[in-house]
């Protein structure tokens, strides 16, 4: 009887140390192949890491969780503004602005990786811009909105649809002849004679602070729409100095944008012939005004100014968190070794 109990408790501690082996081995698998799947998914990562050193104006954006691919479907790039993680940044972001007032300096002092890139950032009209000799020999891209940028990141653009759609209502109950959006007036700008000029003729109403009439972000559009004509004047003549004032106030508010601003041929680089009038078209300000008139009362030729949209949307830029992940699609393309 005792032998038989013990050849049991043989039996059971065999058993128990075969399960136990088997234990090892496979958390030893486990563990290694864990490391292994590890390794390949840091390198499959190989993120690109952009370092935005300040925020523009001191507008602070939120950057929890993978913004790039949540929010804007761009996988492995990574936005930080963590000046700590400076020396693992693929590229270092800074906008003109900060520098310029000298409110945020550049980081000069720190040992600077040979892989990482700096880029110098701004959207305002170039010849607007002070200080840029002081920059020289530091960065290695250039962001803006010219074509010719590194990075070119426009306030807008037109994306094709896949087939033309008449999907768009024309706005049609109009209740001013033109309309201006205006804060920064200055009699020194081109954009001011045209106006004086321009209401002569044409009933033109005014909104914004130089009016005395802000108009708040949800107002803004509906409140443009009710207009035929949308002065869109850049306060600055500048090469491919197109902002949201066409793209913003006139298209995604449904009504026909005025433009004054680069020469024709650049907004045809980016809009249809048939989208905008020009400023520049007419051999004066009472031309323009006339013409203007002469298609509020000819709807039908008026309509021919909508048939763009057929056949396009309107993108907007706004957020800078969307303009910097935009960055690593390009990533790619940019020059091994450039410096500024
Ligand atoms: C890979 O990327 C994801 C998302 O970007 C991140 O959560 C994860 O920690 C990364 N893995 C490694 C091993 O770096
Ligand atoms: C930042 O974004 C994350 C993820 O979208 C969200 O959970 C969090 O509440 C946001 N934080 C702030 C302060 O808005
Ligand atoms: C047209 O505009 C007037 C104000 O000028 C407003 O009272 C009216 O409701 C509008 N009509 C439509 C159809 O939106
Ligand atoms: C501008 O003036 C010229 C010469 O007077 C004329 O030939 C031309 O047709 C005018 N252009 C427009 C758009 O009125
Ligand atoms: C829209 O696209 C179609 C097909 O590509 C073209 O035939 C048509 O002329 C376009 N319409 C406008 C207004 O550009
Ligand atoms: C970037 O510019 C710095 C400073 O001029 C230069 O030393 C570095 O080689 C450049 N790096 C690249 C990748 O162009």
């Amino acid at each position: 009887m005792a032998r038989c109990i013990n050849r049991h408790l043989q039996l059971h501690f065999t058993l128990l140390l075969f399960f136990l082996t088997i234990c090892l081995i496979c958390s030893w698998l486990f563990v290694s192949g864990k490391q292994y799947l590890n390794a390949t998914s840091e390198f499959l990562n190989s993120s690109i890491k952009i370092l935005f050193w300040h925020w523009p104006y001191g507008i602070h954006y939120n950057l929890t969780g993978d913004v790039c691919l949540n929010d804007y479907g761009i996988p492995r790039c990574v936005l930080v503004d963590d000046r700590t993680l400076f020396e693992d940044a693929d590229l270092v972001v800074f906008h003109h602005a900060e520098l310029s007032k000298q409110k945020v300096h550049l980081p000069v002092d720190h040992p600077r990786p040979a892989f990482q890139r700096w880029v110098w950032l701004s959207l305002e009209a170039l010849p607007n811009m002070a200080n840029l000799k002081a920059y020289k020999n530091l960065f290695n891209l250039t962001m803006s909105y010219h074509p010719q940028a590194d990075i070119t990141v426009p306030y807008g653009k037109l994306i094709p649809k896949e087939k033309p759609i008449r999907d768009f209502v024309i706005p049609i109950n109009k209740s001013h002849e033109a309309c201006w959006v205006v804060s920064n007036y200055q009699k020194r700008h081109r954009r001011s004679a045209v106006f004086q000029e321009l209401k002569k003729t044409l009933n033109v109403q005014v909104y914004g602070h130089f009016a005395r009439k802000p108009l708040s972000k949800e107002a803004l559009l509906p409140t443009i729409s009710r207009c035929y004509f949308y002065l869109a004047f850049e306060n600055v003549e500048s090469p491919h100095y197109i902002t949201e004032k066409l793209w913003r106030n006139a298209f995604q508010s449904g009504t026909v944008p005025v433009v004054l601003g680069p020469p024709r041929k650049d907004y045809e680089a980016v809009a249809p012939r048939k989208s905008f009038i020009h400023v520049d078209d007419f051999n004066s300000t009472k031309d323009l005004a006339l013409y203007l008139r002469s298609l509020i009362k000819d709807p039908e030729k008026y309509h021919v100014y909508f048939t763009w949209r057929q056949n396009y949307t309107v993108k907007l830029y706004t957020d800078w968190r969307e303009r910097l992940c935009n960055i690593c699609p390009v990533y790619g393309r940019f020059p091994a070794q450039k410096i500024y």
